[in-house]
Parts: C-alpha cells; sequence; structure tokens
C-alpha cells in the first residue's frame, strides 16, 4: 500500500540505508566512514530474509514497504543497500511510485556506482560478478556495465547458498569452504581472462577472507562499501536533497526480526556494539 505524502514529514530527517538483513551494514561502514557527519537509520528486514531467491514481485513489494517504513520515520533519501533490491525494486520505486508518495524524496541503488568503477579498474576487459540469484537473472550488471563500457566481457555466477552463510553465522565455518569455492571455481571457469571480480552482493564481504583463499593473486575483487560511499558523497554535493538530511553523526538500527538477534550479529560484522529496535512493517 502507498503512503500518501500527508503521512509523510517534511521536517529533515537521518538518511535510510536498506537491506534484507546483515549485508547493507558493509554498506553503511563505507558510507558512515566517508560521511560520519550525516544521521542514519538502518533497516534491515531480517523477518523475511533472503530477497535473493525471491521473484521480483515479492523482491518490490517488500522493498517498498521498507522504503515506506523508513519514509515514515522521517527519511528524505534512502539507499537500497541490496543489490538484488537495487536490481528488483529500485526502478519500479523511482519511476512509479515516488511521484505517487513525495516526489521530492529520494531512493538510490548501488548497481550504478559499482558498475561505473569496474571500467577504471578492469585492463583485460573481462570481468566476473558473483550475486544472488536474482540479482544474476535480472541481468542488471551486465546492462548497466555495458551501457557505460560497451567493450567489456561480464560473465556472472549465481551463489544461493551464501547470504544464509552470513544470516546463520555459519560463514566462518569449515563447511563454508566448500560452497565459497564452488562458486568461485565455477565463475572463473567460464573467462578464463576474468581480471576483476564484483561481490555483487551486499553480504558478500563478510565471507571475503575465505572468498580471497579461492582466488588467484593476479584478479582483483571489488567490494562495493566505499564506492557507493564516494558515489553518494558526489550525489549529495549536487543535489539539495543533502539539506533534508541532518547530520548529527548518529546511527539507529531497525530490524523486523528479534531486535536482540540483530544487535549481537549486527555489533560483530560492524566491530562496535550497538542496540537494535523491531519494527513492524
Ligand atoms: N544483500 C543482498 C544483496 O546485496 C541480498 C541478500 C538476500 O538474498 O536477501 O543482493
Amino acid at each position: 500500500m502507498i503512503t500518501a505524502k500527508s503521512q509523510v514529514s517534511d521536517v529533515p530527517g537521518p538518511i535510510g540505508i536498506f537491506d534484507s538483513g546483515y549485508g547493507g551494514l558493509t554498506i553503511l561502514k563505507g558510507i558512515r566512514e566517508l560521511m560520519p557527519e550525516y544521521d542514519y537509520l538502518y533497516l534491515g528486514d531480517n523477518a523475511r530474509t533472503p530477497y535473493g531467491t525471491r521473484s521480483f514481485q515479492v523482491v518490490y513489494e517488500y522493498t517498498l514497504e521498507c522504503v515506506q517504513k523508513l519514509f515514515q520515520m522521517g527519511c528524505h533519501l534512502v539507499i537500497l543497500a541490496c543489490n538484488t533490491a537495487s536490481a528488483k525494486a529500485l526502478r519500479t520505486i523511482q519511476q512509479r511510485d515516488l511521484p505517487e508518495i513525495d516526489p521530492n524524496r529520494r531512493v538510490l541503488g548501488i548497481i550504478r556506482p559499482t558498475a561505473e568503477i569496474v571500467g577504471e579498474v578492469t585492463k583485460t576487459r573481462h570481468i566476473g560478478i558473483l550475486a544472488t540469484p536474482g540479482t544474476i537473472r535480472s541481468l542488471s550488471y551486465p546492462l548497466e556495465i555495458k551501457k557505460l563500457y560497451p567493450d567489456i566481457e561480464v560473465k556472472g555466477e549465481a551463489c544461493p547458498i551464501w547470504v544464509p552463510l552470513v544470516e546463520t553465522g555459519e560463514f566462518n565455518s569449515d563447511g563454508a569452504d566448500f560452497f565459497i569455492k564452488q562458486h568461485v571455481e565455477n565463475l572463473l571457469a567460464k573467462d578464463s581472462q576474468i581480471d576483476t571480480i564484483v561481490l555483487g552482493c551486499t553480504h558478500y564481504p563478510l565471507l571475503i577472507e575465505k572468498i580471497r583463499k579461492f582466488v588467484p593473486d593476479n584478479i582483483r575483487i571489488i567490494e562495493q562499501g566505499k564506492y557507493v560511499a564516494s558515489s553518494l558523497q558526489a550525489y549529495l554535493g549536487r543535489h539539495d536533497i543533502a539539506d533534508r538530511c541532518t547530520r548529527g553523526g548518529t546511527c539507529r538500527y531497525l530490524t523486523t526480526e528479534s531486535a536482540e538477534t540483530f544487535h549481537q550479529t549486527a555489533s560483530i560484522f560492524l566491530n562496535e556494539k550497538i542496540t537494535a529496535q523491531t519494527v513492524t512493517l
């Protein structure tokens, strides 16, 4: 259900950061390192994670509900810190829903800023994407990359089990190695000239130590956090939405699941103690 403009406030508020679960924390971290002065409100839809194996319609509906929640909680700008949501929901929300909810609010994704960087990094012009089945099936990465760099060859590999490994806290287990090796090798077997691998899912930086074990040293691995952060900084510099984002240096966390579990797990990922609040959508 679309929130009417009258239900959202015009008072400036925090920047909303949304993910299906914990993965968006890797993006939040990059953004806060670069721009600690802003206020942030993180929402993880842990009750309904993972999104990566769900249909377009379901990912769109879930994402829209979460964006509306962040608007209702005072955000004027929301970042979909989730590739799956960026791939499957961003365009419809921007083009169809925002004009109705409030044309002055903004929702941004993270695929475009990532696509922009690969052309500057690859030398062989062959790159690989590791992502959820939803992101791979959507073809969002090859499409965005080809728009900017038509000469780049893009191969993708869907890794359906990687998000559950993170969300269940099994990402450091010996069993995780099997699934990580399998998908890295599958990707590299698709194109021997790949010199750059994009972690096209915000959960994957949490697996980076294990991923590195199976990726040859001459291949560069791109984590999105810092690129999304610098792209957002440039965006805020160009647009007056920055005036509607408050600068108090705070960060609050919301989850659709148990707050207790969220703050325990998120504290490990962020290396700092945090508290979370459960919200209903
Ligand atoms: N972290 C999300 C992404 O970047 C996906 C996680 C999920 O499958 O829910 O794609």
